[in-house]
């Protein structure tokens, strides 16, 4: 399970996000960027928001550490903001912090990371279908010289037809992914040896220790997924099985 805190202060909305999510300070003394269960996108995307980020950290990406974090009622009642509170309103109990990095700035190419390190964030976009990392809103930060990912809301699109289809990790497995509008794409190089070298490393146990710290009430049962375990059984046996079919999504080709 992520740490859990519990929020003290709302300091200021992030604006240029599309959730707005906000800037809080916790009970712990840490300073988060919060994106709450109540907004518009649903609480899915937190859910993907924990996957791909605790996916890439045991990749060794560079990822903001990740908290549970409860909002207090108070917290929305001496906010000034009508927009703000009725987002609080709606996110009652547990949502999504991350360590604010402050200080840092959006990812412009003034300063690339390596050629081996933008290769491992675009075979970790292809490998969870991560459309969201494009120079319209490459989703990096650069902080103490070095780029960190954000935002993941939008990878794992699958489980949006979740609701009406039955899971189908085959399908899934065969989605290719666009690298051509990628931020990264003409810095990475080696993709087929970052392959083979991630890949060997997502294992059964691996995923398994990434979905287990999804919280319980962030996962939605539907006639097919009837409890918690078959949520997170679903998500496994997608990535799994994309995993084992990289012809289709790795940039190039991983036959
Ligand atoms: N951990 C962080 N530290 C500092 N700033 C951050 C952090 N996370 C997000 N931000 C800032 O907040 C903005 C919005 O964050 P993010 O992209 O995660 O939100 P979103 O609502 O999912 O946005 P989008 O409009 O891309 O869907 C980022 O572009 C960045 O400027
Ligand atoms: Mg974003």
């Amino acid at each position: 399970m992520l740490d859990h805190v519990t929020a003290v202060r709302y300091v200021t909305p992030l604006r240029e996000g599309g959730s707005m999510p906000g800037v809080v300070e916790a009970d712990d003394l840490g300073t988060y960027v919060v994106k709450f269960r109540g907004a518009g996108q649903g609480v899915k995307v937190l859910v993907t928001e924990v996957i791909v980020g605790e996916l890439a950290r045991r990749l060794d990406l560079p990822v903001p550490r990740m908290v549970t974090i409860d909002l207090p009622p108070a917290i929305a009642r001496y906010e000034a903001d009508e927009e703000v509170q009725d987002l609080l309103n709606a996110s009652p109990g547990t949502n999504l912090g991350m360590d604010l990095l402050p200080g840092s700035l959006g990812y412009d190419g003034s300063r690339p990371p390596s050629p081996e390190l933008a290769a491992r964030i675009v075979w970790l976009d292809a490998f969870t279908a991560n459309v969201d990392r494009t120079w319209s809103n490459p989703n990096l930060l650069t902080w103490h010289r070095e780029t960190w990912l954000i935002d993941h809301g939008a990878a794992l699109y699958f489980h949006h037809s979740w609701p009406s289809k039955e899971p189908n990790p085959q399908r899934f497995a065969q989605q290719p992914f666009r690298a051509d509008d990628h931020v990264l794409g003409g810095v990475a190089t080696d993709l087929p040896g970052v392959h083979a070298e991630l890949s060997a490393r997502i294992t059964p146990e691996l995923i398994g220790d990434v979905l287990d710290q999804v919280p319980e009430d962030w996962l939605e049962t539907t006639t097919h997924l009837t409890d918690t375990q078959a949520v997170r059984s679903a998500y496994r046996d997608h990535l799994l099985a994309r995993v084992q079919n990289p012809a289709a999504w790795l940039p190039g080709g991983g036959a």
